[in-house]
């Protein structure tokens, strides 16, 4: 493709999504009167103080003290949402089939979600992740390898807990060592990671549009020559020809009687070919999930462990002492029961450092969203409930929830592990699958890892 093509085509998606855009907001619904801060621009909305302060939620949280559990904020082009940190709120949006995923492409699983996911829980039952453990001690031992063998003062330790994180998925997925990935997967995956942590003004206003485009712009704007698109594309295309390539390896040995292997694609491939499941999977829908499942743990996972000991060095001696007195001597048995400390740390910082920390959800109709505390309309009205119209939109504040005053106890913004060691120390309805924590999200979209 010549410049001068890249030019005309570029003109074209642009001026399509501007009018798009437009008779999408002139249909936009705004029903409610709750109260929010002033938007700084009509363009950007509250976006980039949002997403782009340096450091997360200097204002988000600032709001949360001012406006309390919902207010209303807006997005890019004078886009009207709620912010919602409110835990009965946020319960019942999860769990309601009145509220769906917001118009951005990024469902997870493709179409078949459903029968992916029933179909995916094979490889995250109990049984099945206590078989991994020998897998995560390895890709432990890997980490401290590399920092044993380094002269360096400091080490970046983020790119090494992704390797880690990728080594580990890819056996427990894959049933193959990260080699198998290949040298080229594995740096394309450390540069997928780099681009997705940095955002920008311009990477706001692309979202904002493309939520408003129809699947075959989407599918378009996948041959255009920008390097977050190429490099994603890069690893869609290596993840499916390693996905390929392990599924007839799979399924030669099956057609031979081998037994067939534990790992999350074994088990998948032996149920689409057996006709165990009851769904129309093929091979093809397998491979296609390749990339998917080797980076949907991946990032969160890395991600929240690197926030909690680079922000919290002073806890990393007492966490090295309590791991090595609870290894085992060397058997291989790890006792995470004995280990109160660990998992306070991890709860304290998955707390704390959301590696997701805001989903959008739209109202597929009608509706009415319960508050757990009641809020003051800027009429001056005090509400418990707040009705919302078809097409409200909506964004879930994980980290906001998980600061809360007074449901985390003492001093909600304080980063302190020990808050964990009587039991959880949220006091309130339950929210969320783990600990009363909604990083794993929950309803039908909870993390399967
Ligand atoms: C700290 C670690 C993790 C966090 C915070 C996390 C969080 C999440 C969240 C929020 C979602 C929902 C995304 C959405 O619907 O937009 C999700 C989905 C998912 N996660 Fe995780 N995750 C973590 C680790 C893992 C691991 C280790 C695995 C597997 C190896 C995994 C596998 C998945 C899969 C397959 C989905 C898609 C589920 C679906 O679409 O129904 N996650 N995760």
């Amino acid at each position: 493709m010549d410049s001068n093509t890249i030019y005309y085509a570029t003109s074209c998606v642009a001026l399509v999504t501007a009018f798009l855009l437009y008779l999408r907001l002139r249909s936009q619904n705004t029903p409610l009167n709750i109260p929010g801060p002033p938007s700084p621009s009509y363009i950007f909305g509250h976006m980039p103080q949002i997403l782009l302060s340096p450091r997360y939620g200097d204002h988000e949280f600032e709001w949360l003290r001012s406006y309390g559990s919902v207010y209303r904020l807006k997005k890019c082009f004078g886009q009207d949402r709620l912010m919602v940190a409110d835990p009965l709120a946020l319960q019942h949006i999860l769990h309601s089939p009145d509220f769906c995923l917001a118009p951005l492409p990024k469902n997870v699983l493709g179409s078949e979600h459903r029968e992916l996911r029933s179909a995916l829980n094979v490889g995250f039952t109990a049984a099945a992740v206590r078989n991994y453990q020998p897998v995560f001690q390895k890709a432990a031992q890997m980490i401290s390898d590399e920092f044993e063998s380094s002269s360096a003062v400091a080490i970046d330790v983020c790119p090494l807990l992704c390797t880690a994180t990728l080594g580990a998925a890819s056996e427990t997925l894959l049933g193959h060592s990260i080699q198998a990935l290949g040298e080229d997967f594995v740096a394309n995956n450390l540069q997928m990671l780099a681009l997705s942590g940095s955002q920008s003004k311009g990477d706001l206003l692309i979202e904002a549009i493309g939520a408003y485009l129809p699947k075959w712009i989407w599918r378009a704007t996948m041959h255009l020559p920008i390097t977050a698109v190429s490099t994603l594309r890069k690893g869609k295309h290596l993840a499916d020809r390693i996905g390929g390539r392990i599924a007839r390896e799979r399924i030669d040995a099956m057609k031979q009687g081998l037994d067939v292997e534990t790992d999350l694609f074994s088990v998948l491939l032996h149920a689409t070919t057996s006709g165990k499941m009851k769904t129309e999977l093929k091979e093809n829908d397998v491979v296609a999930q390749t990339l998917i499942v080797l980076l949907a743990g991946q990032e969160p996972t890395a991600r929240t462990l690197h926030h909690g000991l680079r922000m919290h060095p002073d806890f990393q001696d007492k966490l090295r002492a309590e791991i090595h007195s609870n290894v085992g001597g060397g058997t291989g048995n790890v006792a995470y029961d004995n280990m109160p400390l660990l998992d306070a740390f991890i709860k304290e910082t998955l707390r704390l450092y959301p590696a997701m920390p805001l989903f959008d959800r739209v109202a597929e109709q009608d509706t009415i969203i319960p508050l757990a505390e009641s809020i003051t309309t800027s009429t001056g009205e005090s509400i418990n409930q707040i009705p919302v119209q078809k097409g409200q939109l909506l964004t879930l504040a994980i980290a906001s929830y998980q600061r809360l005053a007074p449901h985390w106890g003492k001093d909600p913004l304080k980063f302190d592990p020990s808050r964990w060691l009587e039991g959880t120390p949220y006091k309130g309805d339950a929210v969320g699958p783990y600990a009363n924590l909604l990083n794993f999200l929950g309803g039908p979209r909870t993390c399967l890892g």
